[in-house]
């Protein structure tokens, strides 16, 4: 048997969650400093994704009867060597959240926590569409390297990541 329980476990990613937000936010103010508003946007709602990643989380905990700890904010990186490196950080991030989430699955899977596998699965896919979402954002900004309008003009014309409704998401506290 694991040592760590599952609630504490998730009470860490709700912490990678919120961590994640804010990390966008930065580089959604970074990009806005720049004024590349598309880009910003881009971020910005991003930022809001990984908050309600997080609010999915904390449902679940209180779903199931277990003690939510909500995480102090730490100071996230805000400048950049160029206008591609918050991309290669956001696609860094991704594949690390990948690999957390990967994680949890296995203590939920050695624990024989059949609810929390349940509730994981969501995020697994999740995670494949954030990491080919920002692999893409990457392709673009790396190719419009001398001039990021033309990022700008393919993210408004793609709508990129600008998500539908997804019913299948887990629910989020507080909605
Ligand atoms: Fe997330
Ligand atoms: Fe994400």
């Amino acid at each position: 048997m694991p040592d760590k329980s599952f609630a504490d476990a998730l009470n860490e990613q709700i912490a990678n969650e919120f961590a994640a937000s804010q990390q966008y936010v930065a580089a959604a103010v970074y990009y806005d400093a720049e004024t590349l508003p598309r880009l910003a946007a881009f971020f910005y709602r991003q930022a809001l994704e990984e908050r309600e990643h997080a609010m999915m989380m904390i449902q679940y905990l209180l779903d199931v009867g277990e003690a939510v700890r909500i995480p102090d904010i730490n100071a996230q990186q805000t400048s950049f060597a160029d206008g591609s490196a918050p991309v290669r950080m956001a696609l860094e991030q991704e594949q690390r959240v990948s690999d957390e989430i990967f994680a949890l699955f296995e203590l939920a899977r050695d624990l024989k926590d059949y609810r929390a596998e349940h509730f994981l699965q969501w995020f697994v896919k999740e995670q494949v569409e954030e990491v080919a979402l920002m692999s893409d954002l990457l392709n673009v900004v790396e190719r419009s390297r001398d001039n990021l309008l033309l990022a700008e003009d393919f993210i408004a014309r793609e709508q990129l990541g600008e998500e539908s409704e997804d019913p299948t998401a887990p629910p989020a506290a507080g909605e």
